[in-house]
């Protein structure tokens, strides 16, 4: 009865009114009209008017009707497809999740054999067979890197991540995460620089979870520059720490800078022959939206990057020395 509203409802009364209207203006004629004309005639043309309006009303009511179930159907149609895509996307996350988790394992044992080749555990090994041993290894370890990855990002966008929050030092995990990345600084001779607002900075937060947000951002910002330097500056304010990880790199063009935080996103093929997953970004921007903190980039192309969040410190008190 969707007709009986707005447009519908407008041409059904109008419909009607005029209807009655010639109806009635026919009948008055009727009347009217000298004895010598045929009332009779008159009526019967007003008639045949009124019946020929009528079947018209009445087959544009059914076309309205016709019109309007269609587009109830196809709306039907199109919530169940909806659904279904999402039910769809749901089974590939799972899928996903599930064969990620599956493969860890085996990655495992198999690392575990090569490594005990590589020392010799098996019998000698000759100089060729250590190459082609490391070659296995290197790859092994990015295969494993993607896995985590994907396990990762399906459970983020699961929901299936829940935070361990802890008091720690932030500044000593900061300086954890420089010693990590010194030997790869020094490779590239490019200098590991922090800036920090003090020797301790106390924050309730996943230390995890930061840890991996600040490997990645710390190592992209290695692997995308050649010279200069990289820097992470720390900041607090009553409320939240800043981190920013700076770097006189490659930069990002403004072209790749909307797509910079989306899945399996690559702009860079680097000389070296370096390969990830474009995973990274789309991990951290998902941790920190989870601290409840905000990530984002800016950039100069050619220049250098700088990426930089801020979560909120949570409890902020120094914990006792007991604890510490
Ligand atoms: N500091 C940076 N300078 C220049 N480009 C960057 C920087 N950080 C990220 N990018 C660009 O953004 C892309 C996505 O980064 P992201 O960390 O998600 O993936 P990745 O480093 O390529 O792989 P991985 O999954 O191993 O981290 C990179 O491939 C690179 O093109
Ligand atoms: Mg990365």
């Amino acid at each position: 009865m969707e007709l009986l509203r707005g447009k519908g409802r407008l041409q059904l009364v109008l419909g009607a009114v005029l209807t009655c209207g010639v109806g009635i203006a026919l009948s008055m004629a009727a009347l009217m009209v000298p004895e010598r004309f045929d009332a009779w005639r008159i009526y019967a043309f007003g008639v045949g008017v009124i019946f020929f309006m009528l079947a018209y009303l009445i087959s544009s009511f059914r076309h309205a009707s016709k019109i309007e179930t269609l587009v109830l159907e196809r709306t039907a149609e199109l919530q169940a497809a909806n659904l279904r895509l999402l039910e769809l996307g749901k089974i590939k996350d799972e899928f996903v999740a599930v064969v990620s988790h599956e493969l860890r394992t085996p990655i495992a044992v198999m690392r575990e054999g090569i490594c005990q080749m590589q020392e010799g555990v098996c019998g000698p090994i000759t100089l060729e067979q250590q190459a082609t041993i490391a070659i296995t290894l290197r790859n092994l370890e990015r295969l494993r890197e993607l896995v985590e990855d994907m396990l990762d990002i399906s459970k983020i966008e699961a929901g299936k991540i829940v935070l361990q929050h802890e008091k720690f030092d932030f500044i000593q995990l900061v300086r954890e995460i420089q010693n990590s990345f010194l030997p790869r600084s020094r490779e590239k001779e490019i200098g590991l620089e922090l800036h920090l607002p003090g020797p301790h900075l106390w924050v309730r937060a996943d230390r995890a979870k930061l840890a991996q947000v600040l490997t990645n951002l710390v190592s992209n910002a290695i692997k995308f520059t050649d010279q200069g330097e990289v820097r992470v500056t720390v900041e607090e304010d009553a409320q939240q720490i800043r981190c920013a990880v700076s770097d006189s790199g490659i930069g990002i063009s403004d072209e790749n800078m909307p797509k910079l935080f989306q899945k399996f996103q690559q702009f860079t093929r680097l000389s070296n022959g370096e390969k990830g997953s474009g995973l990274g970004l789309a991990i951290c921007r998902g941790l920190i939206d989870l601290h409840q903190g905000r990530l984002w980039a800016e950039s100069s192309y050619g220049k250098g990057s700088r990426f930089i969040f801020s979560i909120p410190k949570g409890e902020n008190r120094e914990p006792s020395a007991a604890i510490r």
